[in-house]
């Protein structure tokens, strides 16, 4: 089989998979279960009784409802402390199904699903009337995405229905890319959490429209209203023929989720470029002691070794875990360094800008929502 071109130029290192001894600690917890046949048959019952379930995607792990159910989307809202004016997106198995909620419009949609789906994106189309619940999308347009994940298929498969899922995390924190992350955001508080490796991109997926460009006027356009894995470039390569896709996230009437805070910690999250910026912001701190960790890339590292030394004189630590040279390693790896940070007491967190091209781009939005204050 081909490789999904999502996947082309998406390797993770060794260092991303050793990472996956996290599973065994979140095994300890009753409702955190390893996929089965039989977990699958849970997750099923209990999304019939209107319950919650906790299943891994490709991007990030989403906290699942029967997608037409009012009070059991209403239920996801309530326990994220979700905003109710921030739709849900409809998590399906197979292509067929989408015909059942949305209509497809025009030609573009149709490539984008028959090419990139299933995969780590969102395509917003018109909703069929009377499917998903209005609470779940009380809009015009519905979110429509087909995790790749093998375990999130299957889940979806078996519980023969579409589901509301935003990511599992209370709503201003980064989202979770592993089942302890889940725990530590939602505890007991929903019955079941399937536990999968480390979600494979670690960012979410990128939700996207296909509208008409108003400067060549009849030719249709992407708009990306949230950028995530799968980057423009990838949209580009998919079709034959040139393409406008352009990114439109700073809109917060296109997109609902800009209104609210998002991927904060306790502590401060300052971007850098150079590392003797970092120096005089540390000494400016008021806090005493500050607990301060660097996010940066071995590049960055390999190049101010006098520095570094000086940092960990202070007792700095410094989390060399990026390279430029693998940025979706880099996506991987940056909620659970955000989690990480948070359960550590850091005060302040630095995190090095990288170049805002490819999965860059979703990546420096994500760390500059990170650091507004
Ligand atoms: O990767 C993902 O997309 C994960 C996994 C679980 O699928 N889900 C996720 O959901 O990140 P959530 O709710 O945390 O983020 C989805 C964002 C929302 O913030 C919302 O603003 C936007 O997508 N969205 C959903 N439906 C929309 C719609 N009909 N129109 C415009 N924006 C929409
Ligand atoms: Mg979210």
């Amino acid at each position: 089989m081909a490789v999904p071109l999502y996947l082309a130029n998406r390797s993770l290192t060794f260092r991303d998979f050793s990472r996956r001894s996290k599973k065994k600690e979140a095994e300890q917890y009753s409702n955190i279960k390893l996929p089965s046949e039989k977990v699958y048959q849970e997750a099923k019952y209990l999304l019939e009784a209107w319950k919650l379930v906790v299943f891994p995607t490709e991007t990030i792990y989403g906290l699942g409802a029967d997608a037409r159910n009012d009070r059991a989307v209403l239920s996801i809202f309530e326990l994220k402390w979700r905003p109710q004016d921030n739709p849900l997106i409809t998590h399906l198995w197979y292509k067929e199904q989408i015909k059942d909620y949305a209509t497809v419009e025009n030609e573009i949609q149709q490539t984008i699903i028959d090419k990139l789906m299933p995969g780590p994106l969102t395509l917003l189309l018109k909703k069929k009337e009377w499917t998903i619940s209005n609470r779940s999308c009380p809009l015009d347009y519905v979110g429509i995405r087909l995790p790749s994940n093998a375990v999130a298929q299957r889940f979806l498969q078996v519980a023969e229905l579409p589901v509301a899922a935003p990511s599992a995390n209370i709503s201003w924190k980064p989202s979770p890319t592993n089942a302890q992350m889940v725990y530590d955001n939602l505890h007991e508080n929903v019955p079941l959490i399937i536990n999968d490796w480390e979600s494979f991109a670690g960012i979410e997926s990128s939700v996207m429209r296909v509208v008409p460009d108003e400067e060549k006027k009849w030719q249709l356009k992407i708009q990306i209203l949230r950028p995530g894995f799968l980057t423009k470039e990838d949209l580009e390569d998919c079709f034959n023929h040139e393409i406008k896709v352009e990114y439109t996230t700073k809109n917060p009437e296109l997109s609902p989720w800009m209104r609210y805070k998002h991927y904060s910690i306790t502590g401060h999250v300052r971007i850098f470029d150079k590392l003797e910026n970092i120096k005089v912001l540390v000494k400016e701190f008021e806090s005493e002691n500050p607990k301060i960790w660097i996010l940066l890339t071995q590049e960055l590292m390999d190049w101010n070794k006098e520095m570094i030394k000086w940092f960990k004189e202070e007792w700095i630590t410094i989390i060399p875990r990026w390279t430029k040279a693998n940025l979706a390693s880099c996506a991987h790896s940056l909620f659970d360094h955000y989690h990480t940070a948070e359960k550590s007491w850091i005060n302040l967190l630095f995190v090095e800008r990288l170049p805002e091209e490819w999965i860059g781009y979703g990546i420096m939005n994500r760390v500059k929502r990170s650091a507004e204050v």
